[in-house]
């Protein structure tokens, strides 16, 4: 047994706007856990490789460039959300559009490119625990992981939720675009033949449709102190 697999992990996957990443935050902090946001690593993956100019399903250039693209988490000093640095530049505002999330699910069906990625996230499983983010998660990364729990919430919800998300950070997306591109996305995420979005077997699924953050946040702490 290698020393880290005694550090304890929650798990929370789900598809795009149930909660994941709020709620993985606020039970990171609770917990004093760290947190890793995996869904940022495939987003810098589809950025770095849309900066090379490279096509999006030429699996060996991806792959090359998910081995060698230098990726930072970068917590901010003054309480706002964490940067993310990719190859040294600060990309956290172009990584949250919805064109990276479609790039990053095009770039994430590749298993080299996912496979490039497996031991970043291992290493972020660290005392005195990591709060685990993503699709994949529970089922892939961390099957051993002793808390799971499956968000989702309607595709209706899930849609207003990144709408309002999206326009507080002063983008600018219509509600029925938007919908239409995450159900999108969660279907190729779902129907890919690696790692595809699906709660694990031993896994908690909470359905947060219209449930207050305090309420999932207390929930998924409750799945973690079990
Ligand atoms: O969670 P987020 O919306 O940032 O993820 C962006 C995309 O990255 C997802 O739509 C999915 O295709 C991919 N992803 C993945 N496995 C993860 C996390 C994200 O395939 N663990």
């Amino acid at each position: 047994m290698s020393p880290s697999s005694s550090v304890p992990i929650l798990t929370i996957d789900g598809p795009s706007g149930s909660g994941k990443g709020t709620i993985s935050r606020l039970v990171a902090e609770k917990l004093g856990w760290r947190l890793l946001d995996s869904g940022a690593l495939y987003r810098a993956v589809g950025y770095a490789a849309g900066m090379e100019g490279l096509d999006l399903s030429d699996a060996e250039a991806v792959t090359r460039c998910a081995q060698t693209t230098k990726i930072r988490f970068q917590a901010a000093t003054d309480g706002s959300d964490t940067r993310v640095l990719v190859n040294g530049h600060d990309a956290t505002d172009e990584l949250r559009t919805e064109t990276a999330g479609a790039a990053a699910s095009a770039i994430a069906s590749i298993p080299s490119v996912r496979q490039a990625l497996v031991e970043m996230q291992l290493g972020f499983r660290k005392a005195p625990g990591l709060v685990a983010d993503g699709r994949d998660m529970g089922t892939v990364i961390f099957p051993d992981a002793p808390f799971k729990v499956f968000l989702t919430a309607s595709a209706a919800e899930r849609a207003k939720r990144r709408y309002k998300q999206l326009k507080e950070k002063g983008l600018s997306v219509t509600l029925a675009t938007l919908q239409r591109e995450i159900e999108a996305r969660d279907a190729r995420d779902a129907s890919r033949t690696v790692a595809p979005l699906k709660p694990a077997a031993d896994a908690v699924f909470i359905d947060t449709t219209g449930m207050g953050i305090d309420i999932v946040v207390a929930k998924v702490l409750a799945v973690a102190q079990s």
